[in-house]
């Protein structure tokens, strides 16, 4: 692997399907992932065996179907989670056992009611119990985000000398900062001892609207893997959304880290994840939102139909979606009226133009929005036409 890639781990099947109000049946979940194989994503993280039947039998379906990337399954540090994932996955060409712990104080005192050194103890031996089934071990140092630094580097060392491949460092509640979730990533890289022989990854929840940003500053400073779903879906503000991420580092070159992402398929996979879900996506949703592409006032239109790259700074067609829009409203300027006119077939004088324009600003605003038939109503219904 080049040392400028990013893994894309989707965990959209896991993470993404902890929204409120939402379930996939297991077909839905396959079909999801045979287009998340597609768009190559390197890790799918298929399910939770453990939580029910119906999960266990998703993970077990996707395993028998992925044809290029892993498939993983979460567990706690708990034996029986780590033995029935194993389980699930056993006809997966590349498999992988995500298995951790809390790591942060909340976590150990409340919800283990337990003390640092045992909590290492767990973390060490869930990875090594997960090494005597698969290979590929990922660990996750929960709430990591919330836990000093010095303590969160000897829970690494310790899963590393367990056999870990993969470091997770989730930001689990959202909380930190850019540069502070970048200053850890740095710390761990330069403290963790044995760190050359595993990655870090990133998990970061978007309870503050940080997770993009978060997770890309994870990887400016060294963790080479971003972990994210599709929309950002998951628990309360979401995960990190995949679109978001890869789109960053592609329209951002010199940064010289990229994935094996076929964003042609992004926008299609939001719909498809959207439809499946049944859960809608604001307009202005960054990258698949159905306003990422569409320009509404007189001086962008103007700006956009002399050159796209005026106020795009992505080609749709990068991203899969057609062409930009140019949505008339009252707000629109002559340029947008003209553009629309001979889509629809009128190629308009600057005359015509003008007169069609007084017209079409009265139409305009009685309606919201002009679509194609408005078009030719307030075209044949000008002055200039009769
Ligand atoms: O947010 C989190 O900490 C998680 C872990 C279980 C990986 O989802
Ligand atoms: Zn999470």
């Amino acid at each position: 692997m080049s040392n400028n890639k990013i893994q894309i781990f989707d965990t959209t099947l896991r993470d993404g399907e902890q929204v409120p109000g939402c379930k996939l049946n297991s077909e839905q979940k396959v079909v999801i992932a045979e287009q998340l194989d597609q768009l190559g994503v390197d890790v799918i993280e298929a399910g939770f065996p453990v939580s029910s039947p119906g999960d266990f039998k998703s993970v077990e379906a996707i395993s028998k179907i992925v044809k290029n990337a892993t498939v993983c399954g979460l567990t706690r540090a708990v034996e029986n989670d780590i033995k029935v994932a194993a389980e699930s996955l056993k006809y997966a060409k590349k498999p992988r056992i995500h298995t951790g712990i809390g790591t942060s104080d909340s976590h150990i005192l409340h919800k283990f009611k337990s003390n640092r050194e045992a909590i290492i103890e767990r973390a060490f031996e869930a990875v090594k119990y997960a090494k005597s089934f698969v290979e590929d071990v990922e660990f996750y140092a929960e709430d990591a985000g919330r836990t000093d630094n010095e303590y969160l580097a000897r829970v690494c060392e310790a899963a590393i000398r367990a056999g870990a491949t993969v470091l997770n460092i989730p930001d689990t509640t959202g909380y930190c900062l850019p540069s502070e979730y970048g200053a850890k990533i740095k710390y761990l890289k330069e403290n963790v001892k044995g760190i050359e022989k595993a990655i870090l990854s990133c998990h970061c929840h978007n309870d503050l609207g940080l997770a993009t940003a978060n997770s890309i500053e994870g990887v400016i400073n060294g963790a080479r893997q971003i972990e994210c779903t599709i929309n950002g879906i998951g628990e309360r503000a979401g995960n990190t959304a995949l679109e978001e991420v890869v789109m960053v580092l592609k329209q951002h070159p010199y940064l010289n880290l990229d994935t094996n992402i076929n964003t042609s398929m992004l926008f299609g996979m939001s719909q498809l994840v959207s439809d499946s879900m049944g859960i809608y996506t604001q307009p202005n949703k960054a990258i698949v939102g159905a306003n990422a592409f569409a320009h509404s006032s007189g001086i962008h239109q103007d700006g956009v139909i002399k050159n796209r790259a005026t106020y795009e700074i992505i080609d749709p067609k990068d991203v899969g979606v057609t062409e930009s829009a140019i949505v008339l409203t009252a707000r629109s300027g002559r340029a947008a009226l003209a553009y629309r006119a001979k889509n629809v077939g009128y190629e308009l004088t600057k005359l015509q133009l003008d007169d069609v324009y007084a017209n079409f600003l009265s139409f305009a605003d009685r309606k919201k929005e002009i679509n194609d038939n408005d078009i030719h109503q307030i075209i044949e219904t000008s002055n200039v036409y009769q």
